[in-house]
């Protein structure tokens, strides 16, 4: 079958009443065993630049199929990450891997900016259809999530004849120099940043910068703050060209905004003739419960959206989607970007999210892996807050509830120890003390219960003192 027609049902997912929940499998965690693993993670340590990366345990792939990773030492994991979002609809997913192989015998090689295929005519269809806003859009292709948000720091200062950006404190948009500039979470902060970004506080509601509130802050942190100060004193409107958001913070540690948020950012946008331009790198194509994260804030119509990792499936693709004539402007064209494999890719993902109701599915699982890790919360004074929205879920802990004071070594122990018993998950947020949950759309509810038991036992065994704080001290993430 071909990866751009429409697929058979794949799986008949039950989307009813979620069944009551069940002891996870004993013999399906593991035993500690990583020799291969370790002894090709030294390799790499002496060959591979640290800034390229960031480990939680010394993990080396075999192979990787949906909700599954297997180690060089023949060890079986539950994912939890799904490579950072990259595979949504699971890893080496079957649609996928066909249309890639496919367009490799096909293609491989041919730069499409010069010599077009009509597979990226036939992607970008798509995402001009699926993404919000019934307004006429074109698409800028590149090859990664970072590229993709780089690529409004380049072309809508152009295009608005404006020069000052607006984002916000938390904020990650990928290692282009664009996209560094824009950013807000401390692992970028070392990096020069241009003097016409300003940033400004984000809605972290659990640590509100101003010790506020919600409902009766009246979401100071919008609007109220932004026209009254930073419009003021440093970042006039009227030469402002956009505002970057995340609707969900991910790498600050899953940050949900309240309701409200998104919708009075774009007001204040809207007033002042700011172009409104949200970031679903990690939280797009499905994720969130809808097939974009801003559709929950149905008014919110962006004037542009950046994308990656789910959207070919772990084929290098970015894709920056804006009202047309915001982007026809200049000259940001790279060799590769717009390549029939990566739209191949991407059609096939789509399908499979279409076919499989994966939005739909991501929330209904993320709404039940909320409740679990909440009964959890009831149990473990270390977990201080739980957030999610579909499968984007952050466990965020602390030494103490009431002063917040972030636990940041018991967080990387979780998550090793929760390695050694077969989950994979990792942590984030600007203490970096948030265990993120992100596992492909395709995960079961079985996978979803079996992986919540191991995270409460790892919180469990961490709280008996099993891991050794050498253990972690390689692994302090961002
Ligand atoms: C919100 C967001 N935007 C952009 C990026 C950059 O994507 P990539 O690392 O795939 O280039 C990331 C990466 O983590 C991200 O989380």
């Amino acid at each position: 079958m071909k990866y751009d027609q429409k697929l058979p049902k794949l799986s008949n997912w039950n989307t009813g009443v979620i069944q009551e929940k069940k002891m996870p499998d004993k013999k399906k965690m593991l035993p500690y065993s990583s020799r291969k693993s370790e002894s090709i993670t030294k390799r790499l340590n002496r060959v591979i630049a640290s800034s390229d990366r960031v480990l939680y345990y010394p993990i080396v792939v075999d192979k990787a199929h949906d909700c599954t990773i297997i180690d060089v030492d023949g060890n079986s994991y539950l994912d939890f990450n799904a490579g950072w979002t990259v595979a949504g609809v699971g890893y080496s997913n079957d649609e996928v891997v066909r249309a890639v192989k496919d367009e490799l015998d096909r293609s491989t090689g041919t730069a499409s900016g010069t010599f077009p295929n009509e597979k990226t005519a036939l992607f970008a269809e798509r995402l001009v259809d699926i993404t919000p806003g019934s307004f006429a859009k074109k698409v800028w292709f590149g090859h990664s999530g970072s590229d993709a948000c780089a690529a409004a720091f380049k072309l809508l200062p152009l295009a608005t004849k404006k020069h000052r950006i607006l984002s916000f404190y938390g904020n990650m948009h990928g290692v282009d120099a664009g996209g560094m500039a824009m950013a807000g979470h401390p692992a970028t902060s070392k990096f020069l940043i241009p003097s016409f970004v300003t940033k400004v506080p984000y809605a972290y509601c659990y640590r509100c910068p101003y010790g506020l509130e919600y409902p009766s802050c009246g979401i100071y942190c919008a609007s109220d703050f932004i026209e009254e100060n930073v419009f003021k004193y440093v970042n006039p409107p009227e030469d402002t060209s956009f505002m970057m958001v995340e609707p969900i913070q991910s790498d600050s540690g899953d940050v949900i905004p309240p309701p409200g948020y998104l919708e009075k950012l774009k007001k204040t946008c809207d007033k002042f003739g700011i172009l409104f331009v949200v970031d679903e790198v990690k939280v797009g194509f499905g994720r969130t419960g809808k097939m974009f994260c801003v559709e929950h804030s149905p008014s919110v119509m962006p004037d542009a959206i950046a994308l990656g990792k789910s959207i070919a499936s772990g084929i290098p693709v970015g894709a920056f989607i804006a009202r047309k004539e915001l982007v026809d402007e200049g000259f940001v064209y790279s060799t590769l970007s717009g390549n029939a494999i990566g739209a191949a890719a991407g059609l096939a993902t789509l399908n499979v999210i279409e076919e499989e109701r994966l939005p739909e599915k991501a929330r209904v699982l993320g709404e039940y892996l909320v409740r679990l890790l909440n009964e959890m919360k009831e149990k473990h004074r270390l977990i201080g807050d739980v957030r999610g929205k579909g499968l984007i879920v952050g466990v965020e802990l602390v030494k103490d509830r009431k002063t917040k004071e972030p636990a940041k070594l018991e967080t990387a122990k979780v998550v090793y120890r929760a390695w050694q018993l077969g989950l994979l998950t990792v942590f984030v947020g600007v203490h970096s003390n948030v265990i993120e949950i992100t596992p492909p759309l395709t995960i079961t509810q079985d996978d979803i219960e079996r992986g919540a038991s191991i995270i409460e036992q790892s919180i469990r065994d961490v709280e008996a003192g099993l891991v050794k704080d050498s253990d972690v001290s390689p692994y302090s993430g961002f």
